[in-house]
């Protein structure tokens, strides 16, 4: 694998099948109690400039799991704040730390970092990409339905850094990708063509939710409203209201469909408290597969396993 993970586009068709398989390793070794210390002796450190409940939990605890250990980051408490330059923070960090997770606003924040830095930089989340949340999701559809190749997974609402890093895995991997977005709030439009050209498999923009979850075998969506975005948080709840995953766009889907979301999630805007609670709701293994799919990534970047 290459040094960093910043967008899925870092990674082969065959990356994506290695990593699915750590992460069931070190699920079940530690299910059965078997710890694994392949990070012994090393620091992951945090630089995170947006909230994070499972990003930053599953990374922390993932790294203590394997023998390492973190340090959480926060720009105003290190000289990035005061101006220190990306450059400079980058060179100095490595001489400290072996690897870095961040989660930022601008992609470029992280690219550029990446190029300076000596370590593993991953990406936590950027206003366009999301990678390591789709990889633990492809772990989650696997386990629930025994492989993730052929499967159409319908992500409905806004075409944001989620739905970015799906449309990139679709380019790698043979997964069927519908996406339903209201005009005016389709994914990436370079990130979209590009998919299209590489896919095995169909990349779809609908406009219809009920359309684009038709043979579904995973509902997917996520806020209307992304962190930065809180400002339009009114406006978009009116524009995205036909794009609600609720027990009626679910029953248009493959009757075995499981329903799927990143979390945080909006309870009464893209998913009803009813679907989320229902038994086609995912939702918390999902959010538990993050950690065994952080693992995998910090073991196999961190831990020097090709
Ligand atoms: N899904 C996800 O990335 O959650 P956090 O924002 O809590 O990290
Ligand atoms: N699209 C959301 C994902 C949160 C995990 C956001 O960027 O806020």
């Amino acid at each position: 694998m290459k040094k960093d993970l910043l967008s899925l586009y870092d990674l082969t068709k065959e990356d994506f099948k290695e990593i699915i398989r750590r992460a069931k390793s070190l699920k079940n070794a530690l299910r059965e109690g078997k710890p694994q210390a392949p990070l012994a002796g090393k620091i992951l450190g945090l630089l995170f400039d947006k909230s994070s409940t499972r990003t930053r939990l599953s990374f922390e605890t993932g790294v203590f799991q394997l023998g390492g250990t973190s340090t959480f980051l926060n720009r105003r408490d290190i000289q990035l704040g005061r101006g220190e330059t990306i450059a400079d923070t980058a060179r100095v960090i490595s001489r400290y730390l072996d690897g870095i997770v961040i989660r930022t606003f601008e992609q470029e924040l992280v690219e550029e970092f990446a190029r300076w830095a000596e370590i593993p930089v991953i990406n936590g989340l950027t206003d366009l990409l999301h990678p390591c949340q789709i990889l633990s999701d492809l772990l989650t559809i696997e386990e629930k339905k025994g492989g993730y190749e052929g499967l159409v997974i319908a992500y409905v609402g806004d075409g944001n850094n989620v739905a970015n890093s799906w449309i990139n895995a679709a380019a790698r991997i043979p997964i069927r990708l519908h996406l339903a977005c209201p005009e005016g709030y389709d994914p990436d439009g370079g990130i979209l063509e590009a998919g299209k050209g590489e896919a095995e498999e169909e990349i779809r923009l609908f406009r219809s939710a009920a359309e684009a979850v038709e043979d579904a075998d995973v509902i997917y969506t996520d806020v209307w409203a992304s962190m930065g975005q809180e400002e339009e948080q009114e406006k978009r709840a009116v524009i995205f209201k036909d794009y609600q995953v609720n027990s009626e766009l679910v029953q248009k889907a493959k009757s075995d469909c499981i329903v799927m979301h990143c979390l945080p999630a909006h309870r009464g805007e893209e998913i009803t408290h009813e679907v989320m609670e229902s038994g086609q709701s995912v939702v918390f293994d999902q959010a538990e597969n993050r950690l065994h799919a952080q693992k995998a990534i910090l073991e196999i970047l961190m831990g020097g396993r090709k």
